[in-house]
């Protein structure tokens, strides 16, 4: 929340009496949502991702969600709340697609973010492994299935890993559609958006999703979240 001081109430009072006269700017109350920093460098994940694309991506999609957002929640009884409750609040709610779809891909394109590090890939270990061997049978048949997820989404969307009660799953999702408003509990996600990778790839999605797969999940980031599910 930043403050600033009440010209009118400054010219009244005078320097003097000006730590006393602090007030709650209407900047502040408009943009209740941040735009969270990036947990990496803009050319960190380069080649997988170039700063390009992070650039764009970040700096003009990720941000035009959340400035859209912070335009369509001032005044009403969102205004107030955390990210994740807005998108539950108004999901399925047809007089609130705009906010929904805003905070969906502001949410979204977090996680993202946290999806991917540039020492990332491999496999995950410890419990979130047996898990994953359990409930797809191997971790290369969970690859296979988060791959196809990926390349199969048709149009703009979304490929997650989520916890879904006891069992994991692999679920694709479409535009602004996100598992956190249906009660499933995300581990990981792959943007498959056109903007997410065409100044890098063109129309090579399988490309891109397969070089995400194999050189940036941030598995540390999946069993965090698996920790916590
Ligand atoms: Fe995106």
């Amino acid at each position: 929340m930043s403050w600033q001081l009440s010209r009118r109430a400054a010219l009244k009072l005078g320097a003097a009496a000006v730590a006393s006269v602090w007030v709650r700017t209407p900047a502040a109350e408009a943009a209740p949502i941040a735009l969270p920093p990036l947990p990496w460098e803009e050319g960190a994940l380069a080649p997988v991702i170039s700063a390009q694309t992070i650039s764009f991506h970040y700096g003009k999609h990720h941000r035009t969600y959340v400035d859209n957002l912070n335009k369509l929640i001032a005044g009403t009884e969102f205004a107030d709340l955390p990210l994740e409750a807005i998108v539950q609040r108004t999901y399925g709610k047809p007089n609130q697609t705009a906010i929904f779809n805003n905070a969906a891909q502001a949410w979204n394109h977090t996680f993202y973010w946290n999806s991917l590090h540039p020492k990332g890939g491999g496999k995950p270990s410890g419990k979130l492994l047996e898990q994953i061997e359990r409930d797809f049978g191997s971790f290369d048949q969970f690859r296979t299935q988060l791959a196809q997820a990926a390349v199969g989404q048709f149009g703009s969307g979304w490929a997650w890993l989520v916890k879904n009660g006891n069992r994991l799953e692999v679920v694709a999702t479409s535009n602004a559609d996100t598992p956190l408003a249906t009660g499933k509990k995300p581990l990981l996600t792959i943007d498959v958006w056109e903007h997410a990778y065409y100044l890098d790839y063109q129309n090579r999605r399988a490309d891109y999703v397969n070089a995400v797969i194999e050189k940036l999940l941030h598995w540390e980031f999946a069993a965090a979240q698996f920790a916590s599910a």
